[in-house]
């Protein structure tokens, strides 16, 4: 197979910690590859007035394949105050590179798995009649990752023509008496093409991975028009998996339902913002940030990144103490993107081996609040995870 090139963007704070230690077990699996750097994070936002520069475009859009770490992100105004004084009230506005990413390649579909690994401290347990359990949950996320309230159609004050727009829908006569400067519209925008498009990969998922359903996790009832589009392609496309049960859930029954029975759930399909809260959600059970691990996938370029964020207040500290294994898990997910199925299975078999030891814990599995300090109370640094998991590959 010819080599691949695999753009690496470690970013910002821990970002720079986890990222090495995944290119680490990628390299222990076998796995050959070109790994190119490219320039990411705050650190360009301050010197260049871009967070995600034109030439790190370029390698994306050459090599289609990105591994990121994590940026900082911070508020406009804040943002504004930490450019190099050149730049300072040139116009220059902070935007996430990595939704800058998601847009730019058009990474429609986020893919995020929540699956129990045994023996974590952290995973969720519920009480039965024999006394305390913990279910299995084996559940993948599809968010649709451009749309909705992500869209950023979005104002303040909105200009008066929006504002007449608008009010030719009854529901407007509410707010009639508003200023338009106390009015904030965020708008929630579906197109029928993204929503076919998520509700199809996760079915085509679901069928390819033998799950037994597809949840719908929307709000139908109540958000008719957007909700509404996604459930009727839905249950059209459900016609073509005969095999697999659509499910529907209401997002708020959902997070519900999700601390009642979570281990009944295969794939869930979800649009931006609800998506984003489920995923978190279901994440929570599972071991949380140390574990949330994702996937962006466009139809020519696809992105993978743990879902936490740079942590700064860890970044400095030596030896470092944060989790790997979101970075490492999203680092399977490009496996399994690359058709590396059996180098991402020995890469998560090594690290269900070490969770079910439990010999090697770092201070989130051991439920420590952070800090140096955390060593001396039996927490495994960053490193020392990943030598263990390398020693079970
Ligand atoms: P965060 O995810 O960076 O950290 C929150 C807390 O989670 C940390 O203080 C730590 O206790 C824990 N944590 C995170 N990753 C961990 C790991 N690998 N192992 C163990 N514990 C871990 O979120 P926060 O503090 O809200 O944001 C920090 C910065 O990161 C902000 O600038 C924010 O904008 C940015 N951010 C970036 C994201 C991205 O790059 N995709 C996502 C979320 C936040
Ligand atoms: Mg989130």
């Amino acid at each position: 197979m010819d080599e691949r090139t695999i753009v690496c963007m470690p970013g910002d704070g821990i970002g720079k910690t986890v990222f090495p230690e995944a290119i680490r077990v990628l390299e222990a699996v076998g796995f050959k590859a070109n790994y190119v750097y490219a320039d990411i994070g705050w650190e360009f936002w301050c010197k260049e007035g871009n967070a995600l520069p034109q030439r790190t475009l370029d390698l994306l859009e050459k090599y289609r394949i990105g591994l990121f770490g994590a940026i900082t992100s911070k508020p406009k105004t804040e943002a504004e105050k930490e450019l190099i004084p050149e730049l300072k009230g040139k116009g220059y506005v902070y935007y996430s590179p990595i939704v800058g990413m998601r847009q730019h390649f058009n990474l429609d579909l986020c893919i995020r798995p929540c699956q129990t690994f045994n023996g974590n401290p952290l995973n969720f347990i519920k009480k039965s009649d024999a006394g305390p359990i913990e279910p299995n949950i084996d559940v993948v996320i599809f968010r649709q990752n451009t749309e909705c309230l992500y869209a950023g159609v979005e104002w303040t004050n909105p200009p008066a023509i929006v504002r007449s727009a608008l009010e030719t829908h009854s529901k407007m006569k509410a707010f009639k008496n508003i200023l338009s400067e106390d009015l904030a519209i965020s708008c929630r925008i579906f197109s029928r093409p993204a929503c076919q498009r998520i509700i199809r990969e996760a079915f085509k998922y679901a069928s390819k991975y033998s799950y037994k359903s597809v949840t719908l996790c929307e709000k139908p009832n109540v958000v008719r028009e957007t909700s509404g589009m996604m459930r009727e392609e839905a249950k059209k496309i459900a016609k073509e998996f005969t095999e697999i049960q659509l499910w529907e859930t209401n997002i708020d029954a959902q997070m519900m339902w999700l601390n009642k029975n979570p281990e009944d759930y295969g794939v869930i399909v979800s649009s931006n913002l609800f998506g984003d809260i489920v995923s978190d959600a279901f994440a929570g059970l599972v071991g949380g940030l140390g574990f949330a691990n994702s996937a962006n996938i466009g139809e020519t370029c696809a992105v993978f990144e743990p879902t936490h964020g740079s942590a700064p207040k860890y970044e400095t500290l030596t030896p470092s103490i944060v989790n790997p294994i979101a970075m490492i898990l999203s680092a399977c997910l490009m496996l399994e993107y690359l058709g590396e199925l059996e180098r991402a299975k020995r890469i998560k078999d090594a690290i269900a081996k070490v969770v079910v030891d439990s010999k090697v814990l770092t201070y989130d599995m051991l439920r420590l609040t952070g800090g140096p300090d955390v060593i001396r109370q039996g927490a495994a640094s960053t490193e020392q995870m990943t030598d263990a998991i390398i020693a079970h590959l």
